[in-house]
């Protein structure tokens, strides 16, 4: 039988926010030896960055520039992602709720797509990699292996969302986050460049009455098939 290893699959996660996409992606990477790339993770480092240097998220020229001198580097410890920003370990501040309201007007900027998106290519090339985001299998690497259009309800986008939350320390009501998370929705489907969209060859997953292990035996059946 062949190992999953000697295939080197690209596995392409798509979806809106607080789908399970990364927990999803994370577990399936690992049981298949592959690398697990949290796209939106680059994406979120970025607007800390930006945020911190009070730069204007709406000046998409300045925003560009600033993408292109950014170095925004990928590691993994125990199939979990680092993300560092010019050399700092920034993979717990970018959850904050400051940069997730944020977020969506940094990633909708053409230029700033550009520069993320050749980073992103680059790390898929060997193989062996699930990557999850918005745009993966549409947009960044639409001759995946496989793609999946992981979503649900946006009530319990939100549940989810709030008990992350809830773990790492900060307040929360439902409703206001279930109004951010569609209002993220919103920004991420309607933006020019490589907008959220479900690919046509998806597999369509609604999480909304799924737990986590039956959505990860799902796709790993799928992938066993190919
Ligand atoms: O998945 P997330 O919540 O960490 O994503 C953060 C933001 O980045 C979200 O607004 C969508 C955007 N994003 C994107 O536009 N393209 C991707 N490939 C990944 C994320």
């Amino acid at each position: 039988m062949v190992q999953y290893d000697d295939k080197r699959l690209v596995v392409a996660i798509d979806g809106p926010a607080g789908a399970g996409k990364s927990t999803v992606a994370r577990q399936v990477s690992k049981d298949l030896g592959y690398i697990y790339i949290d796209t939106g993770a680059m994406y979120r480092a970025l607007t800390l960055k930006a945020l911190r240097q009070g730069i204007d998220l709406e000046d998409e020229k300045a925003l560009t520039k600033f993408a292109e001198e950014t170095d925004i580097r990928i590691t993994h410890r125990d199939h979990t992602q680092v993300i560092f920003m010019d050399g700092e370990d920034v993979s717990v501040e970018i959850r904050s709720p400051e940069v997730s309201q944020s977020v969506s007007l940094v990633a909708k900027v053409p230029g700033v797509r550009i520069e993320m998106v050749r980073i992103q290519r680059e790390l898929a090339k060997g193989g062996g990699v699930v990557m999850d985001g918005r745009d993966i299998g549409s947009y960044v690497l639409p001759d995946a292996d496989f793609k999946i259009f992981l979503t649900a309800s946006t009530m319990e986008r939100a549940r989810r969302r709030a008990r992350d939350l809830e773990a790492a320390g900060y307040e929360v009501e439902i409703i206001k986050l279930a109004k951010e998370i569609a209002a993220r929705d919103e920004i991420d489907s309607s933006r020019q460049m490589a907008p959220l969209v479900q690919p046509q060859d998806a597999l369509l997953i609604d999480t909304s009455e799924m737990n986590f292990d039956e959505v990860v035996a799902k796709i790993k059946e799928c992938i066993q098939q190919l």
